[in-house]
């Protein structure tokens, strides 16, 4: 592979992009679209979120120290967008794009209930970076959309047609797993048969020259 080395920026591809809810001490509820997210702790569950000072849900966010992540699905990406590029100074976007807001569980500020997961965020620490403050959160409850929830209890995000944003543009996440987690070195024979696949890949990495054929074999 021939690289071309670039100056520190921003290149981690891809990543999520979500919309996050708000509410001032007023109770006006704001909603803007957020990529700078992650996961920073398992026990307790915690997020962080980077927000610039001049939006006005940083004015919110610090006002209650409170957020919900609402994760969209890929019918709902203009949503996502429109929050992204509008700021709740000028028009109220919750109003203008008809989203339904259903009150907080755990926390005051309200979350989108045709978004199919909803996180409720307690901030915990603020910390400036520059550009961003860094928003790092505990996690008090999450809402999931029943019907992502098999018989087993068990959660299938993979059904609930996510979107991942990857250098200004917005992507749906594919619905087949091509691994799982400890997959490359289970002795499980239904893991190994679910992902045999990747023997194609072994091979397609070895031989440039056979690739399309390769590819060719892969889809059968
Ligand atoms: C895909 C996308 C991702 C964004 N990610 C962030 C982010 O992580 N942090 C941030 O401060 N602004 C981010 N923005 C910009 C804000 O969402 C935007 O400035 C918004 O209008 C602010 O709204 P508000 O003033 O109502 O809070 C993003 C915009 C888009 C379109």
């Amino acid at each position: 592979m021939k690289k071309e080395l670039f100056k520190g920026s921003i290149f981690l591809n891809p990543v999520p992009a979500v919309i996050i809810t708000s509410k001032n001490r007023e109770g006006k509820v704001n909603a803007f679209t957020v990529a700078w997210i992650g996961t920073v702790c398992t026990n307790p569950p915690m997020l962080s979120i980077s927000i610039r000072p001049e939006r006005l849900s940083y004015e919110y966010i610090k006002e209650t120290m409170e957020f919900t992540v609402n994760i969209p699905n890929k019918y709902q990406v203009r949503e996502v967008d429109y929050c992204g590029v509008v700021s709740g100074r000028k028009i109220n976007k919750i109003e203008q794009l008809n989203l339904k807001i259903e009150n907080g569980y755990h926390i005051s500020a309200p979350f989108l209930v045709d978004l199919p997961i909803n996180i409720e965020c307690k901030v915990k620490t603020i910390i400036p970076l520059g550009t961003h403050d860094l928003f790092i959160a505990e996690i008090q409850g999450t809402h999931i959309d029943k019907s992502l929830i098999d018989e087993k209890g068990k959660i299938h995000f993979e059904k609930a047609n996510l979107i991942s944003y990857s250098h200004g543009e917005y992507f749906p996440v594919e619905k087949m797993a091509i691994g799982q987690f400890g997959f490359s070195i289970s002795k499980n024979k239904i893991i190994n048969e679910k992902f045999k696949h990747i023997k194609f890949y072994e091979e397609y990495r070895k031989d440039k020259k056979k690739r399309k054929k390769i590819l060719k074999k892969h889809k059968k």
